[in-house]
């Protein structure tokens, strides 16, 4: 099967997308409204854009239902130029779900989600206090890509839960215990093994 996408319609591309690139990392993201309400949701299309200076990217899509503005992680981002990446273990998966709701802009989606808004360190933005990583970022652009954005953030503190660090200066990858993004579901990290494998 070869599918030349631009003869698709947008969703169905979207569909096949999602079930290609798996399994994504989750940026739990938090973010502050210029008023001072902190906001949190996840985002699966997210990963490292560069090494040095350390670079965390992040694409926020258009509002479901189509609304003519932004979601509220994207205006915060804009606003402020800051946003924190918190990692999802899996035990803060309900929590992680919870905050995806479209709660209206008001709201305080830590409280919704029955989490502790934490303070950084660079950054006004709270971090997930019960994240075993959160990483603060400063805005460093926004480029437009069709509809969606794709938010480049200069990740200037980490957080790291003492018992994952180690003073081995790796994250022990075990004991985050990350939640995956599949297509529409969610995976777990099980088996971990190094390359290259005998019975293979
Ligand atoms: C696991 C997960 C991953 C998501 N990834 C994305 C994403 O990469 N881009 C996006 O625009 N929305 C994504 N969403 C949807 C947003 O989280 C959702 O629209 C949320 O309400 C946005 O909240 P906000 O308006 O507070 O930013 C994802 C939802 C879930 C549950």
């Amino acid at each position: 099967m070869i599918i030349d996408p631009s003869k698709l319609d947008s969703h169905s591309v979207y569909k096949l997308l999602i079930g290609s690139v798996v399994p994504r990392p989750i940026a739990w993201a938090s973010t502050l409204s210029p008023e001072g309400v902190p906001n949190l949701a996840p985002y699966s299309f997210f990963t490292v854009a560069s090494r040095n200076p350390p670079t965390l990217c992040v694409s926020v899509g258009e509002r479901p239902s189509g609304e003519p503005f932004p979601k509220d992680t994207l205006r915060n981002i804009e606003e402020t130029g800051e946003f924190v990446v918190n990692v999802v273990s899996f035990a803060l998966s309900n929590a992680m779900h919870e905050s995806s709701k479209d709660h209206p802009p008001g709201a305080d989606e830590f409280e919704e989600a029955g989490l502790t808004a934490a303070p950084c360190e660079v950054v006004k933005v709270p971090r997930v206090g019960e994240a075993s990583v959160s990483m603060e970022c400063k805005l460093d652009r926004v480029v437009p890509i069709g509809a969606d954005n794709l938010v480049l953030g200069r990740m200037v503190r980490f957080h790291i839960r003492d018992e994952l660090y180690g003073g081995t200066g790796r994250i022990d990858v075990a004991g985050l215990d990350p939640l995956g993004r599949l297509a529409g579901n969610y995976t777990k990290v099980e088996t971990i093994f190094e390359l290259p494998l005998e019975d293979l």
